[in-house]
């Protein structure tokens, strides 16, 4: 069997508030090899870290984040909607996250939050962040939609995508080729179905599975060959793969 990349998906959400600072140190404390977040723009065009393209669910505010600028964003607490104990979390920049994981040695997994709100330039303006940080060589840009991915590739050649889908593709391997992707990220369930990781493994295209936080998921998800589990406990994927002997 070969290394599996722990990935910490919104940071250590398991426990912590997601996509906050706190969340991505103690995805890197607990030793992931990599950290998923999510990005969404403001009205002044500020790269932002937050999984819904509204405020409601994990912050004190309400709407759409691309109605407020930064600076109103920046006094929301998205920590204490969790936990009480977790007050005062910020909704982090995603210069903040940058500037935090460009000397960590981690891979680091924007994922374009641009399904549902087309955000203008977004794509230009994610990729000028990951140079500014140094990041190119560390990071993978993915979406669920996948003429994001094509542009990001336009933008430049070097930036590593990955496509996110919960459909049960047939011949995925060739899907990634056509849309000139680098990675597979499938909901872990559709990798169930058949033999559908046979031709991808063949072709040595990487698939990384999101969100795997079932142990016995795991367990089969390593068994499968994946290159990389994204997971809200990477605590505990990272105890079954020192048992494996795969830390
Ligand atoms: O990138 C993996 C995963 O985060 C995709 O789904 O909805 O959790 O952002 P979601
Ligand atoms: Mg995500």
């Amino acid at each position: 069997m070969k290394k599996v990349l722990n990935i910490a998906h919104r940071g250590f959400s398991g426990i912590y508030p997601e996509n906050t600072m706190l969340a991505f140190r103690k995805a890197v404390e607990i030793q992931c090899d990599g950290v998923e977040t999510d990005v969404q723009l403001t009205k002044d065009c500020i790269p932002v870290l937050c999984h819904d393209e509204t405020l409601d669910r994990t912050t004190t505010g309400k709407g759409f984040i691309k109605d407020y600028t930064y600076k109103e964003l920046s006094k929301l607490d998205a920590g204490i909607k969790r936990d009480r104990k977790f007050k005062s979390c910020r909704i982090p920049t995603l210069d903040e996250f940058l500037d935090f994981a460009k000397d960590k040695n981690i891979l680091i997994n924007i994922e374009l939050k641009n399904s549902i709100i087309q955000y203008p330039s977004l794509e230009e303006i994610v990729i000028d962040r990951i140079y500014k940080y140094k990041m190119e060589n560390n990071c993978i840009l993915s979406s669920f939609n996948h003429y994001s991915m094509v542009r990001c590739k336009k933008i430049d050649n070097r930036i590593k995508t990955g496509l996110l889908y919960s459909e049960i593709l047939y011949r995925p391997e060739k899907y990634a080729e056509y849309v000139g992707a680098d990675a597979l990220h499938p909901d872990f369930s559709t990798l169930y179905h058949d033999n559908i990781i046979k031709g991808t493994t063949e072709k040595g295209i990487p698939i990384n599975v999101y969100t795997v936080n079932e142990e016995k998921d795991m367990i089969s998800m390593i068994n499968l060959g994946v290159n990389g589990i994204i997971t809200n406990y990477h605590d505990k994927l990272k105890r079954i793969l020192s048992i494996l002997h795969l830390p």
